[in-house]
């Protein structure tokens, strides 16, 4: 599959009193063009950095590694200013986020957002046109009487329907990729099945490329063709989902889908995650990020990180227990645990 978007060692730290907080720690991946990624892991993985480095969304205190990449349709993004990538912003990649409210303007009804979206980079067109245009929109999200809806304002709609305006807004332009960062995770389930259902509907008729990022693995293997897990910035496994649920290599990933509930279990069964906490960012492990948590860490994993081992096509797991010259087991944090 022809790449859209090819990413390259990408380091991202922040100053901060406590010291450099490095919260994307050399992170390479592709995405193919009309392919859904996703990219999955505990809180504080760097997913989001991940997904907001790629257009410099950043707090002045961030600092992204010179030596990064970031190739979009054969274009260095990293080589651009920040001028340059508002342009590109809107047009070609467009983001969603978790909460629809801190990317709409209450003040303003919702068409009106939709059509001054779309005039940004496109000012030949007509008002009419433009309305004609952003109400298309609104019933390609299957937003209900759009005629009706198109001059109601944000705090008029519920969740459900404000996440459809803010995809609504985020397709004005066609963008070839859309970085959706969590945002069905507020949403209750039966709505956050339409709005998945809607996004593969986009990719299938429009050819769009999406990032969809989450905690959920199951969300995950209802969407993505491909996934990302990542852990203390990094990227611990890669594979085609198919690949991920039947044959997952890492421990961090046996770990994630471990903690999936079952249909018939309670909501908080949610909670009876991977025992232990996520590493500290200032100061994060020299080895592999996960032997503190690790049940088959071995000495070398808390020393050296781990490379990258191809176990499949494109699947690949930083991990030590995978090289064919593993040493023997010599676990520093359980001294019982058997490999
Ligand atoms: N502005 C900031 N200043 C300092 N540290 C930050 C900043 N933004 C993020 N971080 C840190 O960077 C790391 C990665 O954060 P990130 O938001 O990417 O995690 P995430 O995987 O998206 O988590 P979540 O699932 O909770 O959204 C975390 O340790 C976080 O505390
Ligand atoms: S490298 Fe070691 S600590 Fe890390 S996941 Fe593999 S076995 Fe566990
Ligand atoms: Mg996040």
């Amino acid at each position: 599959m022809e790449p859209i978007l090819t990413v390259d060692k990408l380091k991202t730290s922040f100053l901060t009193s406590a010291g450099a907080v490095q919260a994307v720690r050399g992170v390479s991946f592709t995405v193919g063009r009309g392919e859904i990624v996703g990219i999955v892991g505990e809180s504080g993985s760097g997913k989001s950095v991940t997904s907001m480095s790629l257009l410099r969304l950043l707090p002045d205190t961030a600092r992204i590694d010179r030596d990064s990449s970031v190739l979009f349709e054969g274009q260095e993004l990293s080589k651009l200013s920040l001028k340059e990538l508002r342009e590109i912003r809107g047009q070609k990649i467009a983001m969603i986020f978790q909460d629809p409210m801190s990317s709409l303007n209450p003040l303003i009804p919702v068409g009106k957002q939709v059509m001054e979206m779309m005039k940004i980079h496109h000012r030949e067109l007509s008002r009419d046109e433009l309305k004609q245009r952003a109400l298309e929109l609104f019933q390609a999200v299957r937003i209900p009487e759009p005629e009706k809806r198109f001059s109601s304002y944000p705090h008029q709609f519920s969740g459900g329907m404000r996440q459809r305006v803010m995809i609504a807004m985020a397709l004005a332009n066609r963008p070839d990729l859309l970085i959706a960062d969590e945002p069905t995770t507020a949403l209750d389930v039966t709505i956050q099945d339409q709005i998945l259902k809607q996004l593969r509907t986009l990719q299938q008729e429009w050819g769009t490329s999406i990032i969809f990022i989450t905690h959920d693995l199951g969300v995950v293997a209802e969407l993505c063709q491909r996934v990302l897990v990542m852990y203390g910035g990094l990227i611990m496994e890669e594979a085609a989902i198919d690949d991920l649920f039947e044959a997952p290599s890492h421990p961090y990933t046996l770990g994630l889908l471990a903690s999936i509930p079952a249909l018939n279990q309670d909501k908080d069964a949610r909670l009876a995650s991977i025992p232990g906490s996520p590493p500290d960012m200032t100061n994060p492990p020299k080895g592999c990020p996960f032997a503190p948590r690790c049940p088959h860490a071995r000495r070398v994993c808390a020393e050296e990180l781990p490379p990258y081992v191809s176990v499949g096509e494109g699947h690949r797991s930083m991990c030590w227990l995978l090289q064919p010259d593993a040493p023997a087991n010599d676990n520093p944090f359980r001294k019982e645990a058997a490999v």
